[in-house]
């Protein structure tokens, strides 16, 4: 059985001459079990009939021509609500300048706005306007987003000229949405715990003693691995990160804090992540008021429980325990040792002095460290790289259910 049966998908169609594949698209959904809405932008219309894209997909076509004004404000918001998915194929330059944008223009711009369903992008357009600085750039943003984008190939365009623009293949998309689909519920059952973001030591009423991180990494891992189907449980410090959807969150400031419940919750969790950077000491007798400066030239410090490390001693039988590494030298080596000492089973490594910087920005490029050996991964958007590192989570845990059953 298909992993498409009853899902709900709103396929977006948008104007551009490769509009007559998602003809064939909407068929080979409907034929894999999936509910598809339909939605054509007038400018589609030029290329594809709604009447074909009914007839073809079972359902009534939405379309800024045939509503009105209330319809529009309500029909988007249900609909919104309702699909599992919006995919939007052929995806044109205009189309995703309005998802980036937020411009809430037409049906389809609402749609953008108010759906929570993840968004896939299949793009189709003329080479040099997918090249163009100002598509990149609002793809970086979609990405950024977490939105998916499939294509485009490289190939001749319908225009004439040669060049990546060319809308993916019917089959191929349909391919890459059951492995998507596949991959939502591949943590189905699995509980996981993950910390993240800095902690905050206080040394009085107003000061404190933090460190870099955004919380990015960690949240985009709790994200992917809700999205994986998982039950996820996030430990995090102070952070402006957006929250990710669909977890359960505790706000634990201090290093102590994080501990504290880290030690509750890790013994009913099968994936232990530690993606926080725990400052590493805390202020002796930190002070509930405001000390005077000069009072501040000496402080005196106590080293931090190693979070990850006490959950790495404790690891349970089945358990899957994973460490990052911060490190400006030695990358593998040290968190080769970080992983022996904390009895970790992998290290994601980071190369904190890495080009383009990893606190708080959108990109990491780390070193997967196992038993086995250490595996250099390209720098990925770090909501791409939590996805890969989530397949691989499940990947492992499949394995090893195959293995003892
Ligand atoms: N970690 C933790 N508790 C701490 C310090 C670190 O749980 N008090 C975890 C981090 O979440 C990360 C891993 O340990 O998963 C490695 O953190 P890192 O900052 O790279 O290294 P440290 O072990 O603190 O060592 P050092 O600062 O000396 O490199």
């Amino acid at each position: 059985m298909s992993t498409l049966q009853h899902q709900h998908i709103l396929l977006a169609v948008t104007g551009g001459i490769a509009a007559y594949k998602a003809l064939e698209l909407a068929r080979l959904l409907v034929q894999a079990g999936a509910k598809v809405t339909p939605l054509l932008t007038k400018a589609a219309q030029k290329f594809v009939t709604p009447l074909s894209l009914q007839t073809l997909s079972g359902s009534a076509v939405l379309s800024d021509l045939f509503a009105d004004a209330e319809e529009l404000e309500i029909g988007h918001i249900r609909i919104a609500r309702s699909a599992d998915l919006v995919l939007t194929a052929p995806a044109t330059a205009q189309a995703l300048s309005r998802a980036a944008l937020g411009l809430a223009t037409d049906y389809l711009g609402t749609l953008y706005l108010a759906t929570r369903a993840p968004l896939i992008f299949a793009p189709a357009m003329n080479q040099a306007m997918w090249l163009h600085p100002a598509t990149q750039d609002h793809l970086a943003t979609l990405k950024q987003r977490g939105a998916i984008i499939w294509g485009p190939e490289e190939g001749n365009l319908a225009c004439g000229e040669e060049g990546p623009g060319r809308l993916l293949a019917p089959a191929e998309i349909l391919r890459r949405l059951e492995a998507y689909f596949t991959a939502r519920s591949s943590l189905k059952g699995i509980r996981c715990l993950i910390t993240a973001g800095p902690t905050q030591e206080p040394i009085d009423a107003v000061r404190y003693i933090s460190n870099h991180s955004s919380g990015k990494m960690g949240y985009a891992l709790a994200e992917a691995l809700s999205e994986a189907g998982a039950e996820v449980i996030l430990l995090h410090g102070p952070t402006s990160a957006p929250p990710p959807e669909g977890v359960t969150r505790y706000l634990t400031p201090s290093a102590l804090e994080m501990l504290a419940q880290a030690k509750r919750l890790a013994p009913r969790c099968q994936v232990i992540i530690g993606a926080a950077a725990v400052a590493d000491f805390s202020v002796k007798n930190a002070a509930a008021g405001k000390l005077k400066k000069i009072n501040l030239t000496h402080l005196e410090l106590r080293p931090n429980p190693d979070i990850i490390a006490e959950l790495g001693q404790a690891k349970q039988k089945g358990q899957l325990v994973i460490g990052f590494a911060a490190e400006t030298e030695r990358l593998i080596e040290e968190a080769t040792r970080k992983r022996k000492e904390k009895n970790l089973d992998w290290v994601v490594a980071n190369q904190v002095n890495q080009v383009g910087g990893v606190f708080g920005a959108e990109e990491n490029q780390i070193t997967l460290v196992q038993a086995h050996g250490a595996e250099e991964w390209p720098r990925f958007n770090k909501k791409e790289l939590a996805r890969r590192l989530v397949k691989r989570i499940a990947n492992h845990i499949q394995a090893k259910q195959k293995g003892e059953a």
